[in-house]
């Protein structure tokens, strides 16, 4: 019997088939050991530094919360949390719902908060009187509409918190008595879609989104770099202008190869699979104690000089991690990379 269209038997063409399947199988099995391998929490470890910042922030763009010295935070897929308080759990919109930054608004980072009870955020501005949110009343209370907002293009929705909230940022941010409102994120695990080019990152997960964090839920800064940008730098910077969870301090300041390690863990517990480099914005131009953007335009026009790869215009600084293995973490832990055999 013959195909009639090209001529070739059948059994010529099953035995392709059964030859590109053989292959298929083998290269698939290949390519599965490889991703299994990538994937797997390494077995050994080997010591680079310390904890020596740890930050979150409880409103996207503001002030990191204060916390006593030795505060425990917990690794969750979301994100950091210390009690009842998330990493970017809330952040403002404007009367259309669009997402606003300090990008924009320069004056969110003077904006700070600490908590008070393990539910209860005290938020303080300068001239402003002190404002309360109970996460758990906010639950309960808040005006249950869903507000249809984005993250970078990357839509979810998001609870509005309420009218006292509204004027409260308004007036400090913009002056008035509305049109910016407060919304919160009240779901245990990440909704947000991935980012299109964070996307194409080989080991990210779709959980790797965090609530309202501009791209995932952890990132990772080493202070050897800081200072290094810092000596090019006219005026230093702050570590914290980068707006990082976890800010390195490592043990010998001799070179090590940077892209040659891909898991971190910190303290005993937490591992965290690097996932891509951190692509920088505008944000870090903004002095966090004056609330005002650098007239020189820098770090970023000086990063710009040096860590721009791979014909992309954003200078890369700091590491996008992912959660692999929650637990407890806190200021001072030693953090390890994970060794290879
Ligand atoms: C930290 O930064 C320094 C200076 O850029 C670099 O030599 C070192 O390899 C970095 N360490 C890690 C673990 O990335």
């Amino acid at each position: 019997m013959s195909n009639p269209a090209t001529g070739v038997s059948s059994k010529l063409l099953l035995s392709i088939g059964i030859g590109v399947g053989v292959t298929a199988v083998s290269g698939a099995s290949y390519l599965y050991y490889k991703y299994w391998k990538e994937n797997t929490i390494p077995e050994q470890w080997q010591r680079v530094g310390t904890l020596e910042m740890l930050e979150f922030f409880p409103i996207k763009s503001c002030a990191p919360l204060k916390f006593p010295e030795g505060t425990e935070l917990e690794c969750e897929v979301l994100g950091l949390r210390y009690e009842g308080c998330r990493d970017r759990a809330l952040m403002l919109v404007d009367k259309d719902d669009v997402m606003i930054t300090a990008r924009g608004y320069p004056k969110m980072v003077l904006i700070n908060s600490r908590l008070v009870t393990p539910t209860k955020l005290e938020i303080n501005a300068p001239g402003m009187e002190t404002l309360e949110l109970d996460f758990k009343k906010l639950i309960e209370e808040a005006p249950g509409r869903d507000i249809h907002t984005a993250v970078f293009g990357a839509k979810l929705d998001a609870m509005l918190c309420g009218e006292k909230y509204e004027k409260w940022f308004s007036q400090f941010i913009l002056g008035q008595e509305s049109g910016l409102k407060l919304v919160y994120h009240p779901y245990q695990e990440p909704l947000k879609p991935i980012d299109k080019d964070l996307a194409k990152e080989p080991h990210i997960k779709k959980s790797d989104t965090g609530a309202f964090a501009d791209a995932t839920s952890y990132m990772m800064m080493n202070l050897s770099s800081v200072d290094d940008l810092n000596k090019r730098l006219p005026r230093p910077i702050k570590p914290i202008q980068f707006r990082g969870g976890f800010y390195l301090k490592m043990d010998k300041n001799e070179p090590y190869a940077e892209d040659s390690y891909d898991w971190v863990k910190v303290g005993t517990e937490a591992v965290f699979r690097k996932v891509a480099p951190c692509r920088r914005c505008i944000l870090p131009n903004i002095n966090p104690e004056t609330g005002e953007r650098d007239p020189e335009n820098n770090p970023l026009k000086t990063l710009k000089t040096y860590r721009c790869f791979e014909n992309n215009p954003s200078p890369v600084l700091g590491i996008h991690l992912g959660l692999r293995q929650g637990g407890k973490i806190k200021r001072g832990d030693v953090i390890y990379v994970g060794v290879q055999k």
